[in-house]
């Protein structure tokens, strides 16, 4: 059986390393197609996991449009596609490479197997676009990995069948796990390295397109307010690579001093980062589903969120975007709930959710 797993971006590329492994693992002909939706933050991972891909489409240019990247990459996928002759597909999440995947694999005929599926905000536009290339994905996919149970309801509340459904966790915790038991990390030697040693800090990661200027400014407006008046505090910002997010940070963090911004760290180091940090701002996606594990209260820079299973379990807020939010969350931040949200949780997985894909694939095949 030949399995194609066609990915693009630096989240994917991490959610899908425990994936290949396992399938190679159990015998099953894994071959990795990146679209190259991202460059320098795509074999950021792609090398710590040791994944070589047997096909990079290396289609990413600087301030991609949705349209344009979507249509080269059809043609460029289906290429590899026909060549290669796949029994099945597997795309993990919703970004355009996921999506295009998915209707390439349908357009040739090629089941596709959908991982982290069932994430719903009910919003079409927030994420944009990934909550239609998520449902979108859905109505082709021939099985769909459902993190959790909330995932699975959602996919049974659309009217997908139940047998088509396997709750599985998600595969970020595979990972996070992976990279804990093989790659040591000496997290005062990155602190060092960042000169973030013997500091106090808040972690902040912001990128979604909805977030794309006024919302990322407001937010940072609240932060710079807050943070001017608690002189005990800095904040770490990796800045992703999109020249839009550095734009916003620049502009309005400019002349505030206690402020460390870096670029895209190595998933190894940002996961020690993550948890030397007093807490964590964020509008990503898998750094939610991480911050449980560690134990880091989040604040969650968004209207709306997928993921409201750290929200139960208490460890996320879903705060939004406005400044005055923002700041009086951090506010509140100083008393008992800082407390509250720092007990360690994990709502996303037990390590085992490439074991229950490649388990399928292989039940599959006979
Ligand atoms: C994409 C995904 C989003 C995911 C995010 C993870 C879509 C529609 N969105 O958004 O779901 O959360 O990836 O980060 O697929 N860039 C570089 N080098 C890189 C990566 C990005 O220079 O290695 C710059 C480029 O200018 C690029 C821009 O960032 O045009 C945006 O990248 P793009 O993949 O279009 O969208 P993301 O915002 O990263
Ligand atoms: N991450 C990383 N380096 C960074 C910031 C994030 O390795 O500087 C990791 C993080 O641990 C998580 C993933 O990247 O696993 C999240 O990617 P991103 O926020 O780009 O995308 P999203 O999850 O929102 O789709």
């Amino acid at each position: 059986m030949k399995v194609a797993l066609i990915f693009g971006t630096r989240p994917e590329a991490i959610k899908m390393a425990p994936v290949f492994y396992q399938l190679k693992n159990i015998g099953i002909d894994a071959k990795v197609l990146v679209t190259g939706q991202h460059k320098e933050m795509l074999y950021q991972v792609l090398d710590l996991f040791e994944v070589k891909p047997d096909y990079d489409l290396e289609i990413m240019k600087q301030g991609q449009d949705l349209s344009e990247l979507t249509s080269r990459l059809i043609q460029k996928v289906d290429k590899v596609v026909k060549d290669e002759k796949f029994d099945y597909i597997l795309v993990q999440g919703d970004t355009t490479s996921a999506f295009v995947g998915a209707l390439v694999g349908y357009y040739n005929q090629i089941p596709v197997g959908h991982i982290e599926a069932g994430l719903r905000t009910g919003d079409i536009f927030s994420p944009f676009p990934e909550e239609a290339n998520r449902k979108l994905i859905g109505n082709i996919a021939d099985i769909h990995f459902a993190p959790t149970v909330v995932n699975s309801k959602n996919l049974l509340q659309e009217g997908y069948c139940s047998s088509k459904i396997i709750e599985t966790g998600n595969t970020v915790i595979d990972a996070l796990y992976w990279v804990k038991q093989n790659k040591s990390s000496d997290l005062e030697k990155i602190k060092e390295k960042y000169n973030i040693h013997n500091k106090k800090y808040i972690l902040m990661t912001m990128h979604r397109r909805e977030n794309w200027g006024k919302p990322m400014e407001n937010v940072l407006q609240g932060v710079r307010k807050y943070l001017e008046e608690n002189k005990d505090l800095y904040l770490v910002f990796p800045m992703h690579l999109n020249p839009l997010v550095r734009e916003s940070v620049n502009k309005v963090l400019e002349g505030f001093e206690r402020k460390i911004l870096i670029d895209p760290l190595e998933y190894l180091e940002f996961i020690a980062i993550m948890d030397g940090a007093h807490y964590i701002m964020t509008d990503s996606g898998g750094v939610q589903e991480e911050a449980p594990s560690l134990g880091k209260p989040t604040l969650v820079l968004r209207d709306t969120t997928e993921r409201p299973e750290a929200i139960e379990a208490g460890t996320a807020k879903l705060i939004g975007t406005s400044a005055g939010n923002v700041y009086n969350y951090m506010k509140l931040l100083e008393g008992n709930l800082y407390q509250e949200m720092s007990k360690a949780n994990n709502p996303y997985g037990d390590g085992k959710t490439s074991e229950r894909i490649g388990n399928y694939l292989k039940n599959r095949r006979k």
